[in-house]
C-alpha cells in the first residue's frame, strides 16, 4: 500500500502520513499534482490518502474510497449518553467494568458502543483480519475528534488487533473476557446498513466455524453474543438463543457461559 496526502494538506497531515507509513512499513510518496488514479497506475498498489480531517483507502481494483467515519456509532452513542437503550448493550447486558472482545471489528461502530458502556474501568479489545479495515479503524479511533469527550475517550480506549479471531481466541486463557462478540457478514444483504455496504468490498469473508464458537465458549466468562440477520441459520446451528426484535432485521443471539456445567 502507498501512503500519500490529500491534494490540499497542512503540515499536520503531511507528518501524520509519514508517521503512518513508517509505523506500518508502507511506502510514502509526496502527492505533488498526481491524482490517486495516477499514483495507483504508477505504483500498482492500493493508496492510503491522509487528509487534514479524514483518511481513506482506494484499492487498486476499485475507485470508491473506503473511509473511517464514526457517524453510525455517533448516533447510537448520543442515544446512550441520553440514557436511551442500545440493542447491543442490552443483548450483552454490558455494564461498567466489564471486558468485551469484539471478534469482528470492521469499522468499530459496535466496539465504540461497547467501550462507552463498559467505561474506563472496563476493557474492549477488537480484532480485525482485513488490513485495510484494521488500519482505517485503528487510526480513526486514535485521532478522530467527535467533539464529545466521553466518546473520544471511549474510542481511544479500544485496543485493536490485526488478527484472525480464531487464532487470537486459541491463545487466550479460559474466561479471559466477560463477553465475546461476533458480527459476521450477513448471508443476506442488509440494504439499510450504510456501514455494511461501505466495507463489503474489503472485508475478510470467513464462515463462522464450530471451532471458533468452541474457543469463544472457553474464553467467555459470561456470554457469547452473535449479531446476525433474523433469518440466519447460524443462531440454530451454533445453539444461540435468538432474541426476537420485531422492528429490526438484525437480531442478537446469546450463548450463556456463566452457568455451564460439563
Ligand atoms: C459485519 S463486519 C463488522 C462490523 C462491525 N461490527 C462494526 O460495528 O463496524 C464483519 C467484520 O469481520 C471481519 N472478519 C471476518 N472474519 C474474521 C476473522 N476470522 N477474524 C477477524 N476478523 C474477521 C471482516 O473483515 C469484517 O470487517
Amino acid at each position: 500500500m502507498i501512503v500519500t496526502t490529500s491534494g490540499r494538506y497542512n503540515e499536520h497531515a503531511l507528518q501524520k502520513a509519514k508517521d503512518i507509513a513508517m509505523r506500518y512499513k508502507l511506502y510514502f510518496v509526496m502527492r505533488k499534482k498526481l491524482s490517486v488514479k495516477e499514483i495507483k497506475e504508477r505504483y500498482i498498489d492500493d493508496v492510503l490518502v491522509v487528509g487534514n480531517d479524514e483518511m481513506s483507502i482506494t484499492r487498486l481494483s476499485d475507485n470508491d474510497p473506503v473511509k473511517y467515519h464514526p457517524n453510525f456509532s455517533m448516533v447510537r452513542a448520543k442515544r446512550l449518553l441520553n440514557n436511551d437503550n442500545d440493542a447491543l448493550a442490552d443483548a450483552a447486558e454490558l455494564k461498567p467494568g466489564m471486558s468485551f472482545l469484539d471478534c469482528t471489528m470492521g469499522l468499530a461502530a459496535d466496539s465504540v458502543i461497547a467501550s462507552l458502556t463498559v467505561g474506563t474501568s472496563g476493557q474492549v479489545t477488537a480484532l480485525e483480519q482485513s488490513f485495510i479495515l484494521y488500519l482505517l479503524a485503528k487510526e480513526g479511533l486514535a485521532s478522530y475528534d467527535t467533539n464529545i469527550k466521553m466518546l473520544n475517550d471511549a474510542m481511544r480506549a479500544i485496543e485493536t488487533v490485526h488478527q484472525n479471531h480464531t487464532d487470537y481466541l486459541e491463545k487466550l486463557p479460559d474466561n479471559s473476557f466477560d463477553i465475546v462478540y461476533f458480527d459476521p457478514m450477513f448471508d443476506e444483504e442488509i440494504n439499510d446498513s450504510q456501514s455494511l455496504r461501505l466495507i463489503t468490498e474489503v472485508t475478510h469473508t470467513e464462515i463462522l466455524s464450530q471451532k471458533t464458537i468452541d474457543e469463544a465458549k472457553r474464553v467467555a466468562a459470561k456470554k457469547i453474543v452473535l449479531k446476525d440477520h433474523f433469518r440466519s441459520s447460524r443462531f440454530e446451528q451454533f445453539g444461540f438463543m435468538q432474541q426476537v426484535r420485531k422492528t429490526s432485521k438484525v437480531h442478537y443471539g446469546i450463548i450463556r457461559t456463566d452457568f455451564e456445567v460439563d
